[in-house]
């Protein structure tokens, strides 16, 4: 087991790339089973969640790719297994994702229920009302969503109860091979979903007005072989941007792109941070301590739920008292408990709100990491902490976070990983 050891107390200062973004690449990896054609994408992270989707592919189209670095080139010419199996979608919620893309090539998938998990129940509900409407026959049976449609995918009507990212993306790769029309409304305008519907274009899909929250698609009957860069991480890039204030230091984030992380910047700004912004970049600068700011998560464009954990260490140490209020998931403050072990003030308000009353500092020490974005806010709380802190369950962090020591350490951070 490894574990990330932390002598916190250094302003971050630095220069740093931004990755590719994990959230915009495993629904590009998955809808690359659409076509029979090669398909080569740049930029892939190298990400525990990446190897888990390539993973995934190899066991649904066989070995049918090259990763070179962050180049694949992939050619799913034939496939070989319509099952997601039980441990590939247990460690990844997003491997539900191949559920569209087989349904719509081969008219059958049995896939895995991903389940809970640590931040909340996170049913598919939504994906399968949306194949269900296009004329899949669904049934859940040991554990499995089994569909089928014998006659074909059928453009529909869509209309989500409430707006999801990956039911968006599920929907938008089975109508592009869909007979007919599909319009989604109140789909998930994310720049995750913006940028799915960009890769289907690119692969001949007849889609318009993904990024609004209705996608119109026509479906065709061939999708072909494209090029593709994957664009950067704006969860990386926020988590940065905030280490940076947090830490009252400057760091310059090359590649990050600033519309996608308005809400970020605003707040930011609110808190005293200095935040300015070029095509590709984005330099945060602090030097005094932070003002709280009150946080509420929201659907893009508002303050993102990947973002609350980190901002949270932020006003842990800023003057004031602030309101956290979490909209999207139901379960998303396990890392408070882990911040409280640090000295953080942080009084939960039943399962959605925490207040958080700033302290000058936080003490080092050891803590568990309990999902992806909440060991990032621990490892911002090592960073600002006097002292050591040890943080366990590091696997979280490599699932999101390219090379996280090394870009810590090229800031100035006191950063080592090390094994039990
Ligand atoms: C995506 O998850 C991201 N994952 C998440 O990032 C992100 O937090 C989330 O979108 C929200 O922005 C990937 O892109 C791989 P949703 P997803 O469907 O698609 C409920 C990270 O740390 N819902 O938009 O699973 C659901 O329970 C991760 O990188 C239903 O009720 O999120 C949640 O409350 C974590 N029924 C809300 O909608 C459904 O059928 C939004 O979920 C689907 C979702």
């Amino acid at each position: 087991m490894e574990r990330l050891h932390i002598s916190g107390g250094r302003a971050l200062d630095g220069n740093i790339s931004i990755s590719g973004s994990k959230n915009a690449c495993l629904p590009v990896l998955a809808a690359s089973l659409l076509s029979a054609d090669q398909i080569d994408i740049s930029n892939l992270p190298e990400l525990v969640d990446v190897s888990t989707m390539l993973r995934l592919i190899k066991e649904l189209a066989g070995k049918c790719y090259e990763l070179d670095g962050s180049a694949l080139s992939i050619r799913a010419e034939e496939i070989q297994s319509k099952k997601a199996p039980y441990d590939l979608v247990r460690t990844m919620r997003a491997s539900f994702l191949v559920l569209g893309p087989l349904l719509a090539r081969c008219g059958y998938a049995e896939v895995s229920l991903p389940g809970g998990c640590a931040i909340g129940s996170r049913p598919v509900d939504q994906h399968l009302k949306g194949f269900e409407a296009m004329g899949a026959k669904i049934e859940v049976r040991d554990g499995y969503v089994i569909a089928e449609t014998p006659e074909g995918l059928q453009g529909a009507d869509i209309y989500f109860d409430k707006p999801t990212v990956g039911g968006t993306e599920n929907i938008m790769m089975a109508a592009s091979l869909a007979s007919g029309t599909t319009n989604i409304f109140n789909a998930a305008t994310e720049p995750e979903v913006k940028n799915l519907g960009d890769f289907l274009r690119a692969m001949g899909a007849d889609i318009s007005g993904h990024g609004s929250n209705q996608i119109k698609i026509k479906g065709v009957s061939h999708l072909k072989g494209c090029i593709h860069k994957v664009s950067a991480d704006r969860i990386e890039a926020g988590t940065f941007m905030v280490a940076a204030a947090a830490t009252r230091g400057q760091i310059t984030m090359n590649g990050a792109d600033p519309r996608e992380l308005e809400a970020v910047t605003e707040l930011l700004r609110e808190s005293g941070a200095e935040v300015e912004t070029s095509v590709d970049r984005i330099r945060v600068s602090m030097d005094a301590r932070p003002r709280a700011v009150d946080i509420e998560t929201a659907p893009f464009p508002g303050f993102p739920t990947d973002l609350q954990a980190q901002f949270m260490v932020l006003n842990a140490v800023a003057k004031g008292k602030a309101f956290v209020r979490e909209q999207i998931f139901e379960n998303r403050f396990m890392h408070v408990q882990e911040l409280i072990r640090m000295g953080a003030k942080i009084e939960l308000i039943g399962s959605n709100m925490a207040v958080v009353t700033g302290r000058k500092a936080l003490k080092g020490a050891p803590v568990m990491a309990t999902d992806l974005r909440a060991s990032s806010s621990l490892v911002i709380g090592g960073l600002v902490a006097d002292g050591e802190t040890i943080i366990d369950r590091i696997y979280h962090i490599d699932r999101g976070y390219e090379a996280i020591e090394k870009k810590l350490s090229m800031l100035g951070a006191s950063v080592r990983r090390i094994r039990k």
